[in-house]
């Protein structure tokens, strides 16, 4: 079954940025994009930087540290130097509060 956690409510993301929350014990950033929101773990497959630190831009969000960059609704790198994807999480708003299912 799937495990989902509140980590706030719609507003507390602000449009456009990366926020980092914590579900379930796993770090995670959370991306606001107009009504869309995502979840990827919060930290690059790359080194040691948190996405949630990082530069949103056309569905990509770029690591603070070499600026590789990550597809927001997958994960999946999108430009050098990252490789490996990173893990992406379902997100659903229920009754006003955001939800992140963590498996
Ligand atoms: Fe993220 Fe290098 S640590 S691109």
């Amino acid at each position: 079954p799937t495990a989902w956690h509140d980590v706030g409510e719609p507003d507390d993301f602000p449009d456009g940025a990366a926020w980092p929350v914590v579900a379930d014990g796993l770090p995670i950033a959370v991306f606001r994009q107009g009504e869309e929101l995502f979840a990827l773990y919060d930290l690059c497959t790359h080194g040691a930087a948190k996405l949630s630190d990082g530069w949103v831009e056309d569905g990509c969000v770029e690591c603070p540290l070499h600026q590789g960059t990550f597809d927001l609704r997958t994960g999946a790198p999108c430009k050098a130097p990252v490789t490996e994807a990173v893990r992406a999480f379902p997100v659903r708003v229920v009754a006003g509060r955001v939800e992140v299912a963590v498996a």
